[in-house]
């Protein structure tokens, strides 16, 4: 399915499969929590909590600060499932682990997903616990798109993503008229879909909440960056982080329509390099964890 290798596939759909015996609930959206920002969400109504391990062959989780929990809140009147912490490339970990999560919102038929990151500032003008609405992308991870494709698309397939023009094979499941198939191209820019991103933005306005909006760059990590290293990308980008940009290219060649928020966790300066540890990070998350949850909100009403 989706132009997946069999194996790729096989894999996808059992985790899917297994994931329905846990939840039957309508989801309307993912979110996906990056680290210290687990309280986001802890003034919803929590429907259900369950840990990955419930669900067979769900990557489980290493690092601090992430919790390995599904939790199923009701965000106004929408249905959102809170992915409580990821697994990240410096981890060692395979690609179809750390692109499990666009891969099961496709296979269920979840359309919306919402992707969040700790990130450092590059921009000068953000403060610590800022949230950014993500425009644009640049992976400096290593992982093109191509890649990632290469992992998915069987090498003997004779075609290049970027001039396919798929079924997409994805079937929505649209409330109103049941399952209905969506077609993308390959070669579209829509890691980010705009015309939520502006009304995530309109939306944020009108509840006076402060926002940054900009360029998230990421990297393999897990080390910080030195300091010619913050004076490269602080002309390139306006945040850095260790994840998000995999799930969000793979999300868009899956027909996702996805949104990505950074939460700014310390600033970056060249002169006065912060010798940050990972604790550092998870705490400033924690502060920002009102402004998320009520981005979450507004979210809940623009999808
Ligand atoms: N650099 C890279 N990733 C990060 C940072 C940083 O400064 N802070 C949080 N994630």
């Amino acid at each position: 399915m989706f132009g997946l290798t069999k194996e790729y596939s096989d894999y996808y759909s059992s985790v899917a499969k297994s994931f329905r015996t846990v939840f039957s609930q309508y989801i309307d959206a993912f979110v996906i929590i990056g680290s210290g920002l687990s309280e986001s969400y802890s003034q919803f109504e929590i429907v259900e909590k369950i840990p990955y391990s419930a669900v067979d062959g769900f990557p489980k989780i290493g690092v601090a600060g992430h919790l390995g929990e599904f939790v199923l809140c009701k965000v106004n009147t929408k249905n959102i499932l809170f992915f409580s912490g990821r697994v990240h490339f410096y981890e060692g970990r395979k690609l179809t682990d750390l692109l499990i999560v666009p891969a099961l919102a496709a296979y269920l038929g979840v359309k919306d997903i919402l992707v969040t990151n700790a990130a450092g500032g590059l921009n000068h003008s953000f403060e610590v616990s800022d949230i950014m609405l993500i425009e644009d992308l640049m992976s400096f991870m290593f992982l093109s798109v191509d890649q990632l494709f290469r992992v998915v698309i069987p090498a003997n397939a004779g075609i290049s993503y970027a001039a396919v023009e798929m079924d997409s094979g994805i079937h929505i499941n649209n409330k109103k008229n049941g399952f209905t198939p969506i077609h993308i191209r390959g070669n579209l820019r829509n890691e980010i879909n705009h015309d939520l991103l502006h009304r995530m933005k309109d939306n944020l306005i009108q509840r006076k909440q402060h926002f940054r909006c900009g360029t998230l760059l990421s990297v393999q990590g897990p080390n910080y960056e030195t300091p010619a290293e913050i004076r490269m990308y602080s002309k390139i980008a306006d945040a850095i982080g260790m994840s998000t940009v995999p799930e969000l290219i793979f999300g868009s060649r899956l027909g996702l329509r996805q949104l990505g928020v950074s939460i700014i966790t310390n600033k970056l300066n060249p002169i006065k390099p912060d010798f940050l540890s990972h604790e550092e990070v998870v705490i400033a998350g924690k502060n920002a964890n009102r402004a998320l949850s009520e981005l979450f909100s507004g979210y809940s009403e623009i999808i």
